[in-house]
Order: structure tokens, then sequence, then C-alpha cells
């Protein structure tokens, strides 16, 4: 594991953006695995810069997020769809038909589970994911639990992940209580996995994630038996 300490968002974004543009680079068909939240905006913004300037092409890249919250289609603004769109596909020249996010309003969860894991294993898996890590621990929504689930999955948010994502809404009460969410199957077998995190309320759990005990109370913590992690993290 890379273990990356800086000393700003600014430079976080910069470094995060670097190892996924060099990824796009060496393989302009590559598979990337994207997230929403706070944490990657700032990459997501320098990748579109990049874009723009003509240093990197999206034109044959593949995507495939993390998650979203059932119940919500790409319409709602606060659906993971809507964010990804706005933050990065808009401001890139990927092909948006090969932009993909789990469907939130799948009449059967289980299902978009199944195709959801197929259609990953159909794009020969992800060479690059990208993740945040929530304040519990949590990649995707693969919340604390006494196992580690592999395939993508509904799940119910825990009541910290709740109110962390609350700032995002009108109130408390508008924040869905379920996502659907990869599960550590697809997480694990990416080729490389980049994990981005800022902010002082966020140490507590990066020391537990990774330099602590593997169990599937920190959800993040599987990582650390991965074969090629990075982890970029910003106190400010
Ligand atoms: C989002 C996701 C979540 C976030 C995590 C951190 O697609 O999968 O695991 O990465 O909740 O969120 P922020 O970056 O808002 O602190």
């Amino acid at each position: 594991m890379k273990f990356i300490t800086v000393d700003s968002y600014e430079s976080l974004s910069k470094k995060a953006a670097n190892i996924i543009a060099a990824q796009v680079i060496a393989k302009p068909n590559c598979v990337l695995g994207l997230a929403t939240g706070s944490s990657p905006v700032g990459t997501y913004k320098k990748l579109a810069e990049y874009c723009s300037a003509g240093d990197i092409d999206f034109t044959e890249v593949t995507s495939v997020n993390l998650d979203e919250y059932v119940g919500l289609d790409g319409s709602n603004d606060q659906s993971y769809r809507y964010f990804m769109n706005e933050n990065l596909f808009k401001k890139i020249n990927i092909d948006i038909e090969k932009t993909h996010v789990p469907n939130g309003c799948a009449k059967d969860p289980k299902a978009e589970g199944e195709r959801y894991d197929a259609l990953i294993e159909s794009l020969g898996g992800i060479d690059l994911q990208l993740l945040g890590i929530g304040l519990d621990g949590h990649i995707g929504f693969n919340e604390p639990e006494d196992k580690f689930t592999k395939e993508t999955h509904a799940v119910k948010l825990d009541e910290s992940t709740i109110e962390a994502n609350a700032r995002f809404f009108e109130s408390i009460d508008d924040v869905p209580r379920e996502a659907i969410t990869m599960g550590m199957g697809a997480i694990m077998n990416a080729k490389k996995v980049l994990l981005i995190a800022n902010g002082k309320n966020k140490k507590e759990i990066l020391e537990k994630a990774f330099f602590g005990p593997i169990t599937p109370f920190v959800p993040a913590s599987i990582l650390q038996l991965h074969p090629d992690l990075t982890v970029i993290y910003s106190e400010n």
C-alpha cells in the first residue's frame, strides 16, 4: 500500500487526477470505477481541465459507478447519476452510453445487482477504482456488518451515513434510507485502487482501516489485502 499525505485538498485532487489521467493515457479503452460524494469533486474538476486542454481523451473509456440511492432516477438532482453527469460526464468527451451507474429504480434490486456484476465482468473488470471512505469505514455503500458481501447488492444505510449525507439534502428526512452498491468482489478485483480522503474527521477511520485489523466492521480494511492500493489523504 502507498499511503500519501498531502497538505491541501487541491494537491490531493491534482495527484488523484494525475493517477487517473496516467491510466487513461496508458490504456485509452480502460474501465474506470468511479465514486460520488464530496471527496472526488476536485479530482473531477482537474480531469475536466486536462480533457479541455486536450491532454486526455475519454472517448474510448467506459465507467462504472459504485452506487446509487434506491428510489432516485437519473433526473433527480440528488441521484448519483445526476451528480456524475454534472460533475464529470458533461465536462469531458466520454460517450455517455459507456457510463454506467446502478439503477436505483430497478423493481428487483437482486436482479439489478446480478445485471451490474455481469456487466462489469463482460467489460473485463475494472482497471482503476476510485474510492472515498465513509466515517464508519464504508466503501461504496458497503456498511459495517459481520461479513464482507461480494456481489452488487441493496443495503440499508447506517444512521451515521444518513447523517453525513444530509448535508446534500434539504432535510435529513429526505435522505434515502437504502442504496444499491457494488460489492467487495468487483472492488477487490480492480487492478488498481485509489482511495482519497480529506478532513481531520477522516483521520481516525483511516487509521483503523489501513493500520488496524482487517474486519467487516471496518469495511475499507479489506483493501489492505489489495496488491495495488494507493491512499491519498489531506487533513485540510
Ligand atoms: C460514493 C460512495 C461513498 C463515499 C463516502 C465518502 O459513491 O461510494 O462511499 O465515497 O461516503 O463520501 P465523501 O467523499 O462525501 O466524504
